[in-house]
C-alpha cells in the first residue's frame, strides 16, 4: 500500500503496459485515472482493478490537446488533485524511412511527444500550487539508442529525453520528481498497432514482443521506481546490453544494427 489514497493518472491504461499499471497501483491503494481513446477496453480495465482506491475514467484521444484542459479540469474536480501522471500511451512504426509518408512522422511524433508534453504543462501547475507530484514518462530503451524501420519512433522516444531531462530541473524546487523509464521487450499489442510508412497498421505480434517480459513484470518495475522517484530507469533483459554497447562501444552497435532484418 505505498500509494494509498494517491492520485494517479495512467494514459494508455487500455491494454499493455498501461492496464498493467493500473492493476499495479490499484493493488497499491492508489485512485485512478484511466485514460485511452477505447472506453469499453477502460471500463473492462477498471473493473477488473482490486484495491480500495476510487476510479475515473477519461477516455480521449491523446493528440486532441484542446481536450487536455477539459480533461484536467474533470480530473482535479473528481480528486481535487493528481499525485502523479503516468504519460505512458504510445505507438510504434514497422517503416523505412524512405517508405514512410512525412504524415505518419508527424502522427508518431503528435502521439509519443506532442501530447505528451501538453498534458504535461496541463498537469502542472496543479503540482506546483499543491506544491509536489510526479510526472513518469515511459519512453523505451530506443529513447538511448536507435534501431531501423522505427526512425519516427526512436525519434519521438529521444525528444522526450531531451525535454523532460530539462523540465526536472525547472520543477525540482517544486517537489515535483520526474522518473523516464526505459522499458525493452514488453509483451503487450504494441507491434499490432505499430505504424507502417501509409498509416495502415502492422497488425502482426512480432516475435522479440511476444517472447518480452510479460507487461505484469514491467509494471512492477515501474511503481518501485517511482516509489524510489528515481531519475531514469531501464526495464528489460539481455537487450538492455544495447545501452551499453552505445555508450562504450558505439561502433559495435552500428555495426549490430546494419545486421538488423529490414523486412
Ligand atoms: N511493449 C514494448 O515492448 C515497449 C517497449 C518500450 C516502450 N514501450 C512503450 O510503452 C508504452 C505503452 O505501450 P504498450 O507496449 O503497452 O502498447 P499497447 O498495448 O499498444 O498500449 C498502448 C496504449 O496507448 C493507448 N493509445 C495509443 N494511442 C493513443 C491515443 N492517440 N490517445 C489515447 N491513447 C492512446 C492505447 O489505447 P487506445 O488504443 O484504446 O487509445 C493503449 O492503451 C508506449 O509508450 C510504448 O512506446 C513499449
Amino acid at each position: 500500500m505505498r500509494f494509498r489514497n494517491q492520485v494517479v493518472w495512467i494514459t494508455g491504461a487500455s491494454s499493455g503496459i498501461g492496464e498493467a499499471l493500473a492493476y499495479a497501483f490499484a493493488r497499491e491503494g492508489a485512485h485512478l485515472i484511466l485514460t485511452a481513446r477505447r472506453r469499453e477496453r477502460l471500463e473492462a480495465v477498471q473493473h477488473a482493478c482490486t484495491g480500495a482506491g476510487k476510479r475515473l475514467l477519461l477516455p480521449f484521444d491523446v493528440t486532441d490537446l484542446e481536450y487536455h484542459p477539459t480533461a484536467v479540469g474533470a480530473a482535479i474536480e473528481h480528486f481535487g488533485q493528481v499525485d502523479i501522471l503516468v504519460n505512458n500511451a504510445g505507438v510504434s512504426q514497422r517503416s523505412l524511412v524512405l517508405e514512410t509518408d512525412l504524415s505518419v512522422d508527424r502522427r508518431i511524433m503528435e502521439v509519443n511527444y506532442f501530447s505528451v508534453i501538453a498534458l504535461t504543462k496541463t498537469v502542472l501547475p496543479y503540482m506546483i500550487e499543491r506544491g509536489g507530484g510526479q510526472i513518469a514518462v515511459v519512453s523505451s530503451l530506443l529513447g538511448k539508442f536507435s534501431t531501423p524501420r522505427q526512425s519516427a519512433y526512436c525519434a519521438s522516444k529521444h525528444a522526450l529525453h531531451g525535454y523532460f531531462d530539462s523540465l526536472r530541473s525547472e520543477v525540482y524546487a517544486h517537489g515535483i520528481r520526474i522518473t523516464l523509464i526505459c522499458p525493452g521487450f514488453v509483451r503487450t499489442e504494441v507491434s499490432m498497432h505499430a505504424l507502417r510508412g501509409d498509416g495502415q497498421e502492422h497488425g502482426q505480434l512480432d516475435e522479440r514482443i511476444a517472447k518480452g517480459m510479460p507487461a505484469e513484470v514491467c509494471a512492477r518495475h515501474i511503481v518501485n521506481a517511482l516509489h524510489k522517484r528515481k531519475e531514469e530507469v531501464y526495464i528489460a533483459r539481455s537487450e538492455k546490453i544495447a545501452l551499453y554497447l552505445k555508450r562504450f562501444a558505439p561502433g559495435w552497435l552500428s555495426a549490430l544494427m546494419r545486421r538488423v532484418n529490414l523486412r
